[in-house]
């Protein structure tokens, strides 16, 4: 899959969202979109279908975090859509990523499956208190987290850019790297603590910037997106 900016859209009902989705109707290729859990609960399965029908490159972010058979039930109920990419939390385990990978097994396009390793809305505090992680660096916890879940069958992975470099020193390019927390120079970063710049994005060998409010946010959405695609592309568009 080549490297392109996937557009969050973090927007509370299905009419808002093909609302937005009108300014980017002079486009001769749909951009790829990712809907999450707001989206997703407001509008479901049949939302993500209409997406596909019209040819959206669909991003899946469920974040899907519970036992493994649990897990495992829930990535078969989304099978039938033909989404792109799905998430799961990465410290959901090794015997989670293998129990979901199984259940895409037999799929002709099976989804890219992605390890969420730690939130780029955490600060270092934040992400200590929360994940237990008083003895160890955010990179080392990138790091651990993305190692498990691509030894168990994850073929990608979500991190902050700032880790992703790390990460492709640490364990190299040979898998897709999607991030979010990226923000164009000038723009608020909003809740999000770890960000960089498309620019600098592509220089870090990531492959697919999620941007959800630079470009939602935008007073000309599809300007926003076509500059922050040619800063992160850098001419390979
Ligand atoms: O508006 P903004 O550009 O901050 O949106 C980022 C999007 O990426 C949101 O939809 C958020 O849920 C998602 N995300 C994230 N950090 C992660 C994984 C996903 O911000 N680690």
């Amino acid at each position: 899959m080549k490297s392109d900016v996937i557009i969050a859209l973090d927007f509370p009902s299905e009419e808002k969202a093909w609302a937005f989705l009108d300014h980017f109707k002079s486009l001769e290729e749909k951009p790829f979109v990712k809907v999450g859990m707001e989206l997703f609960y407001a509008a479901g399965p049949e939302f993500v279908k209409k997406l596909k029908a019209e040819g959206y490159p669909v991003f899946l972010d469920l974040k899907l975090h519970d036992i493994p058979n649990t897990v495992a039930g829930a990535v078969n109920s989304l099978k039938g859509l033909g989404v792109d990419m799905l998430t799961l939390h990465a410290s959901g385990g090794r015997e989670m990523f293998a129990r979901a990978k199984e259940a895409i097994n037999d799929m002709e396009h099976p989804p890219i499956l992605l390890g969420v390793t730690v939130l780029t809305s955490f600060s270092d505090e934040g992400r200590k208190e929360a994940l237990l992680g008083e003895n160890h660096s955010v990179e080392e916890t990138v790091e651990g987290l993305a190692k498990m879940a691509l030894s168990a069958g994850c073929d990608g992975i979500v991190s902050s850019a700032m880790e992703g470099e790390y990460l492709r020193k640490t364990i190299g390019s040979s898998f897709p790297l999607v991030c979010p927390g990226i923000r164009p120079k000038g723009v608020s970063a909003g809740d999000q603590k770890r960000v960089v710049t498309p620019e600098d994005a592509r220089k870090i060998g990531v492959d697919f910037i999620v941007v959800g409010r630079p470009i939602t946010k935008a007073d000309d959405p599809l300007s926003a997106y076509s500059a922050i695609r040619r800063d992160f592309l850098g001419g390979n568009e």
